[in-house]
């Protein structure tokens, strides 16, 4: 080997490609019925939107985002799809031309992490975003649509933690009490935690360390002291719809999420499978300002969304059994000298939509016929001199017996009716 796979991305091989088809498919099926349009943005993107998008003081921004120069370009392999979707939103005035400006995404996002279990350099993200809507019910809707995709896709006990960052002014009273709490416990902090009590204090609360997270534990917030009236009751109201449509929720005053652009109502979808500390396979919140930032403040727009990570849903899924439909494979074999035959008759049957294969290098036809064995045939049609003579293949059921003689034209037909069956 002069190379091997980079350390946290994963090889997604064959064997395991129809479970990713089937996500992708159903994903893109219940998202529709919700209203959601698909969106591509590229995997490059400017360094400079993750900068101002996320925050200077993230551990993604500071430690995780895979950079490169070229020519005068800071470039970067996206980290996640918000910030790239409201560029894309702003830079094709999206904004103004689409009256319903909702959109989903499914792509590779690229982070480096230490890698571990559920936690990769490359990985995948169903990210739905959602502009130019607020209110209790537009902040519900996305936590229900992620409770029930979901659901849908194959995951049970999993549970929303929610929380509110509250209004402008609640951030501010939040952030100078914690600092004033956090201060006390500051020899307790880890290094990157000391720094963070005055550059980005909320980030303390999203610690991994266990250390912080007892200091955290530790400080006695709550609602009343962390919101004002109104943002207080929009809160309410907001768990109180999720909880009438079936969603199992539990609120979390210091869920703050490792991201800046956040304000408002924030959450995680997480399940006990993932094991503790990234216990998370979904992810969102509001994100109000972000519109305005990235714009440099031409546009403005409310907008939420979520992502879920791939990898994370399949580890809590219930069950991944899924089986290749491989019992409706035609082989076709030939003998000595009939290849070109052969090859025609492959062609035919590919272009009428029949899944087909043949050996296409010189093998015995003992060899090509344990071949369709091993392959789990279910028809082996078989040209030769006599088929070949008489415009006809030999048809040979491999799971009902026996061979029989007919034109290409009768094969299509028989293999529709026992297929169709
Ligand atoms: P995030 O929490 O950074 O949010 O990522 C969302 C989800 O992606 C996580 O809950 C987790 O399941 C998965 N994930 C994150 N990092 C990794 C990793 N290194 N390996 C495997 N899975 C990972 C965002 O990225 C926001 N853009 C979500 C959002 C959309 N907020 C509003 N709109």
């Amino acid at each position: 080997m002069i190379a091997r796979l980079v350390r946290g991305c994963k090889d997604i091989l064959p064997k395991v490609t129809p479970l990713w088809r089937k996500i992708e498919k159903e994903a893109f099926y219940f998202l529709s019925c919700w209203g959601l349009k698909e969106i591509r943005t590229p995997i490059l993107e400017q360094e400079a939107l993750f900068i101002r998008a996320l925050g200077e003081t993230t551990d993604v921004v500071e430690k995780q985002m895979f950079s490169l120069q070229k020519g005068d370009d800071r470039l970067v392999l996206r980290p996640e799809g918000t910030a790239a979707v409201v560029r894309a939103v702003c830079e094709n005035g999206l904004l103004q031309t689409d009256p319903n400006p909702a959109y989903f995404y499914i792509g590779p996002m690229f982070r480096g992490e230490r890698p571990q279990k559920g936690r990769l350099r490359q990985f995948h993200h169903i990210g739905v975003e959602i502009f130019s809507t607020s209110g209790v019910i537009a902040d519900a809707d996305p936590v229900i649509l992620l409770w029930e995709l979901t659901k849908y896709l194959g995951v049970s006990g999993a549970k929303v933690k929610i929380n509110s960052l509250g209004c402008q002014e609640d951030r501010e009273r939040y952030v100078f009490l914690l600092k004033k709490k956090l201060s006390v416990y500051k020899e307790r902090l880890c290094p990157d935690c000391q720094r963070r009590l005055d550059k980005n204090v909320l980030r303390v609360l999203d610690c991994k360390n266990l250390q912080c997270r007892e200091v955290v534990a530790q400080l006695d917030i709550n609602y009343k002291t962390l919101l004002c009236e109104s943002c207080f009751h929009h809160f309410e109201g907001v768990c109180r719809l999720l909880q009438e449509n079936g969603v199992e929720l539990q609120k979390d005053i210091y869920l703050v999420r490792g991201l800046d652009y956040y304000t408002g109502i924030v959450f995680e979808l997480v399940h006990p499978n993932l094991g503790k500390g990234q216990d998370a396979l979904a992810a969102g919140g509001r994100y109000d300002d972000l519109v305005e930032e990235i714009s440099s403040g031409k546009w403005r727009s409310p907008a939420i969304g979520f992502a879920i990570g791939v990898e994370r849903l399949i580890l809590a899924m219930d069950s991944v059994d899924f089986e290749l439909d491989d019992s409706r494979k035609v082989v076709v074999i030939w003998k000595q000298g009939f290849e070109n035959e052969a090859y025609r008759i492959l062609l035919t049957l590919r272009r009428n939509g029949i899944p087909s294969l043949m050996i296409m290098q010189d093998k015995s036809f003992k060899a090509q016929m344990r071949w369709a064995n091993k392959l789990g045939a279910r028809f082996v049609l078989i040209i030769g001199e006599d088929e070949a003579g008489k415009g006809v293949i030999s048809v040979k059921d491999m799971d009902e017996g026996g061979q029989q003689q007919m034109d290409i034209e009768s094969f299509t037909t028989l293999y529709n009716n026992v297929i169709k069956k």
